[in-house]
């Protein structure tokens, strides 16, 4: 992981070197501060947005170097526009765009969190500008060797100051979401990671350091998964040469002795994804070092729990494995019995992570009570198709359940798009020599595949299923981030449970 600007919280004050962030309203309005550093250079501030045309609408800059008369090297005026307009997600976005204008090796960047009228920012929108600004400073550079002269961020700031009548509740709101912003840093590093050096073992020890953080992490191997007949999941990882891995992770912020039923995440940890015999094409393949974002944002989630240390018994389970094509391989036409005792029918072992999911769900509902069991996997193609990179698609056999989060995706901006699920689609996972078949044809590809899910699900646990091939990797460039994987799904889950499961 790249630097990142180190955030911290003051009293507000006119700052007197390195860099100042000003905040400017409509028509360019300036609070008390920016007013008078506008008047110590003589005008310049004003004179500038004159000259620029910069009016203080949201999204736009003016960046003023050198400032006549002040110790100051630097002015950079945000414009927000009508402040009273903006929500959570656009001062985070405000916090990841100022860190991308700050890209020049600044020492301190001093962010003037007061507005045209006098008034200070929330202690919550001034934390939400410091954790956009860590988000978007983010860079998977570990295997650049020479850093790039014209890779943003050539050196993001080395400390973000924010200045703030309110530094109290913004340090308080800021810790919190800070745990989460590195949840969800966690989730990208995994998924930006090779599988080279993410192996299904690599991956079992970096969850296994969530242990500092006061999460019990247990990992099983082959052999105790042929124990408990995961013959599902271990068939897809037996043409690698790498053990395959279920790693359990338990976060009992309520104590163990908690008569609530814990929530249970589990995840779909592909670590690299070729098809196997029913292999992939060429082109893109690479993408598929990927395909564990599922087990990613799980490990990302536990973090963040644990280190915001929720009030919540969280369980997270996933199925880390490789699928490649080998002669100990699965074939099509194979016919494995999973732990829950369904015989399935491999058509295509390129619909691997269904697989691997099913004994994993059987797992969880076998050894926990779950208050709600809700998986995420890199699981279609079609999912993409559907909704492109901007929706996960979502299936669940609770309406309640699926409302919660709808709400927190479009709190967090981690969004989620209702899916169906129906026994009309049984007939195309039929299987003519087993109990079920792994693909479900050319169309309703992702809804095939849930409904295979579902088959190993318990319709009294309420469940989602959350497809995230899309949202998870090869993500849309945004102010917070500029990052092949988003890591998308732990602050939509930390929300979830902060919102409807805790205390
Ligand atoms: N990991 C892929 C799905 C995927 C595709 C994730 C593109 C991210 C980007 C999954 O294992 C897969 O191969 N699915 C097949 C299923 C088919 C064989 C029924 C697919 O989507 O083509
Ligand atoms: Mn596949
Ligand atoms: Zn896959």
């Amino acid at each position: 992981m790249s630097d990142l600007p180190k955030v911290s919280f003051s009293k507000l004050s006119v700052p007197t070197k390195g860099v100042a962030v000003l905040l400017a309203g409509e028509a360019a309005a300036l609070g008390p501060i920016g007013q008078a550093l506008d008047e110590a250079s003589g005008g310049t501030l004003s004179r500038a947005a004159k000259a620029a045309g910069f009016s203080g609408k949201a999204k736009t800059f003016l960046d003023v170097m050198v400032p006549a008369h002040l110790s100051l090297d630097r002015i950079l005026v945000a414009g927000v526009g009508d402040a009273g307009q903006l929500g959570d997600l656009d001062w985070q976005s405000l916090g990841g765009a100022i860190a991308d204008k700050l890209t020049n090796g600044t020492e301190t960047a001093t962010v003037v969190a007061e507005l045209p009228d006098g008034e200070t920012l929330s202690g919550e929108a001034a934390a939400l500008i410091g954790v956009g600004a860590k988000l978007s400073a983010y860079r998977f550079d570990r295997y650049k060797s020479k850093k790039s002269t014209d890779e943003k961020p050539k050196n993001p700031p080395r400390r973000i100051a924010i200045a703030t009548e309110a530094n109290a509740a913004a340090r308080k709101a800021f810790n919190r979401l800070d745990a989460v912003s590195d949840g969800t840093l966690l989730a990208r590093d995994l998924v930006n990671e090779p599988a080279n050096v993410l192996d299904p073992a690599e991956f079992a020890k970096r969850a296994k350091a969530l242990s500092s953080l006061g999460v019990e992490v247990t990992v099983l191997g082959e052999k105790e998964m042929r124990k408990l007949k995961m013959e599902s999941l271990l068939a897809v990882g037996q043409g690698s040469e790498h053990e395959s891995q279920l790693v359990v992770m338990r976060w009992n912020g309520l104590g163990k002795t908690s008569k609530k039923k814990p929530v249970v995440f589990v995840g779909k940890g592909v670590v690299f994804d070729t098809g196997g015999i029913s292999i992939k094409p060429a082109a893109g393949m690479e993408d598929m070092k990927g395909d564990m974002g599922g087990a990613a944002c799980v490990v990302g989630l536990m973090h963040a729990l644990a280190a915001r240390k929720a009030k919540v018994n969280a369980i997270g389970v996933i199925g880390v494995v490789e699928n490649m094509p080998d002669g100990k391989a699965q074939r099509p036409g194979d016919i494995v019995t999973s732990m829950s005792g369904q015989t399935i029918e491999v058509i295509n072992t390129d619909a691997e992570g269904r697989l691997v999911l099913a004994d994993a769900l059987t797992y969880v509902q076998k050894k926990f009570k779950p208050g709600f069991i809700i998986d995420l996997a890199t699981l279609t193609g079609a999912i993409i198709v559907a909704l492109g990179h901007e929706y996960a698609g979502m299936f669940a056999n609770d309406d309640e359940l699926a409302a919660q989060l709808s709400a927190a995706g479009e709190a967090t901006g981690e969004k989620v798009w209702r899916m169906p699920l129906g026994k009309e689609y049984d007939k195309m996972i039929e299987s003519r020599f087993a109990d079920i078949k792994n693909t479900g044809g050319r169309w309703a590809g992702s809804i095939t595949a849930a409904q295979f899910l579902k088959r190993f699900v318990d319709d009294k646990t309420p469940w989602a299923h959350l497809d995230i091939a899309g949202t998870g990797m090869a993500s849309p460039q945004t102010d917070i981030n500029k990052s092949w994987a988003s890591g998308y799904g732990v602050s939509l889950l930390d929300r979830l449970v902060a919102d409807n499961y805790e205390g």
